[in-house]
Parts: C-alpha cells; sequence; structure tokens
C-alpha cells in the first residue's frame, strides 16, 4: 500500500479518475484528511476562486493547476468549460481533483459535474468538505438544532427567494432554523417577507461572513431591524444569513487556537452600527 504522500500512478491508456473535493469555508485547515490525500495524488487542480490563495501551498509542484472559480457574477469558465476539462483530462488517464469551497454538493454544481463524469462512463468521487452552514455555527458559535428549541435547519439560496405568499407562510412558520447562502444582498428583502408572513420581529439573526477564516465577523441582530435595513455586510468576503430561536443559545469558543489562519481576536463584541446588532471580529 502507498503512504499517503506517495503517488498510486494510474497505468496509461486508463481512464484516470476525478475527485470532487469540499474544501470547506476557505482556509486550508478544515479541508478532510481524505480531501487532502486526493489532492496530494493530484495531477491536474481545477478550483475555485473562493478559496484562500494559501490552498495552493497543498497542490503538489508537478500539479497542472487551472483556476476554474466565479466570483460574485464577474467572468469565468463556463460550467460546461469545466466539464470538458474534467473529461478531457481523466480520459487522459489523469488524477484530477475538482476542489470545490465548502461541500461540492451544496449550492457547488458538484452535482452537475458528477453527472457529466457518470454519463461519460468516468470513474470519480465525491469527498465531502465542510459547508459554510456548519462552519458559520461554529463559527459565530451557536447551535443549529437545540433539544426543545430546534429541530429542524431549513437551507435556502437568497438569489431565489419564494415566490408566492402560500411559500412564505410555510416558510415563517417553519420553525427551527434557517441557513441563507447568498443571502447578504437579499437578507432585508427576506426579513421583511417574514415579518409580513407572521415570523416574530425579535426573532434572533445573525450574519456571519468569512466563517472560520481569518478576519471572520459575526452580527446579531433581530428580524426587525433586518427588515428595516439595519443588518448590513462588515466585509467583502461571503456571507451566511441564519435566523431561528437558536441563535439565542450562544456560546463563545475560545479564540486562542491552534488554527493558523483563524490567529487571533481584535476587540471584544461591540454594538454594530445602527439596529443594535452585535458584532464580533476576529483578524487574520
Ligand atoms: C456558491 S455558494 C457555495 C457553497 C459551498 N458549496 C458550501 O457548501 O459552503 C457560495 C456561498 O456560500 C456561503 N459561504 C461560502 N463560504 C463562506 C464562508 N467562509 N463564510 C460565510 N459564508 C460562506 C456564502 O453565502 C456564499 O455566497
Amino acid at each position: 500500500m502507498p503512504g499517503p504522500t506517495q503517488v498510486e500512478a494510474i497505468p496509461r491508456g486508463l481512464p484516470g479518475f476525478v475527485s470532487l473535493v469540499g474544501a470547506g469555508p476557505g482556509c486550508p485547515d478544515l479541508i478532510t484528511v481524505r480531501g487532502l490525500r486526493a489532492l496530494e495524488r493530484a495531477e491536474v487542480i481545477l478550483y475555485d476562486a473562493l478559496l484562500d490563495p494559501s490552498f495552493q501551498d497543498l497542490f503538489p509542484a508537478s500539479a497542472l493547476v487551472i483556476a476554474v472559480g466565479k466570483r460574485c457574477g464577474q467572468a469565468s469558465v463556463l460550467q460546461s468549460e469545466i466539464h470538458q476539462l474534467l473529461l478531457l483530462h481523466a480520459r487522459a488517464g489523469r488524477r484530477v481533483v475538482r476542489l470545490k469551497g465548502g461541500d461540492p454538493l451544496v449550492f457547488g454544481r458538484g452535482g452537475e459535474e458528477a453527472l457529466a463524469l457518470e454519463a461519460a462512463g468516468l470513474p470519480f468521487e465525491v469527498v465531502p468538505g465542510v459547508s459554510a452552514l456548519l462552519a458559520g455555527a461554529a463559527g459565530a458559535g451557536f447551535p443549529l438544532t437545540h433539544r426543545a428549541v430546534s429541530r429542524r435547519i431549513t437551507v435556502l439560496e437568497g438569489h431565489h427567494l419564494p415566490e408566492t405568499s402560500a411559500a412564505w407562510r410555510d416558510l415563517a412558520a417553519s420553525g427551527g432554523t434557517l441557513a441563507v447562502y447568498m443571502g447578504t444582498r437579499t437578507l432585508q428583502a427576506l426579513a421583511g417577507k417574514l415579518l409580513e408572513h407572521g415570523a416574530a420581529p425579535n426573532l434572533p439573526v445573525a450574519l456571519v461572513e468569512k466563517a472560520q477564516c481569518p478576519g471572520q465577523t459575526s452580527t446579531f441582530s433581530t428580524l426587525a431591524h433586518a427588515a428595516a435595513g439595519a443588518l448590513q455586510p462588515a466585509t467583502d468576503g461571503p456571507g451566511l444569513v441564519f435566523i431561528g430561536e437558536s441563535l439565542h443559545h450562544r456560546f463563545h469558543p475560545t479564540l486562542e487556537s491552534t488554527h493558523e489562519p483563524v490567529a487571533a481576536v481584535s476587540g471584544s463584541a461591540r454594538e454594530a452600527g445602527a439596529g443594535g446588532g452585535r458584532r464580533q471580529r476576529r483578524a487574520g
């Protein structure tokens, strides 16, 4: 059995192997051991723009590295081109890692890539990653589920909010914890709609940015304040919105840590601007 750092060569003439690897929330120490091992063996790496540049320290010097990520709608490689690259290199017998932020199967188009590989008859695996949902709750310090408080997690995409009143009523009444990916720009509209359809104005809301990465911020407020536009992003990094009673059960992880990228705390929790949000920031 080769060790983790030894390359197990795929005999030429055979198809290669593609690993769709979840990189975690953006900093290298939250990738899984399995993902790291796939990277160490990779001959070709296709990686996303949201990942910290320090990920590149994990790439083998011999690997062909291709940046294919998209960020905030900026021009980038088309999804169909990513599929073509995956197929091309796998058919050429190479070990390919498609490194994606968070988990490949959560708003990551990993499903489309897996289906394209399957349709082409190429061998592949999906290595799960720490999704922003999990990183955000752990980083900001609240449970996603909590006995007798939250028994359900509802995950939404902020770019595509419900369209009917019935759907909004269901959402407002769903209880549990709502987590909204890509929702910082639509937070005010989302909060307004939830209020309009019966959610409590004092329901806690948190906006967690750069979760578990250098410069993480978490801002706590209420649905009413968010609906008034008082809860705004504090950084230019990715942010996740959380809404629900479980946010009342906050804990405060010890910030002195062995995690390299989240090295220090600058200031303690403080009132954040208008609207009474409480913001806590970690500096990298
Ligand atoms: C295209 S989705 C990718 C989600 C990813 N596949 C995952 O499982 O986390 C990008 C969105 O994830 C969220 N996100 C990703 N990384 C984050 C982080 N470190 N902190 C907060 N939110 C993050 C943001 O809502 C961002 O707009």
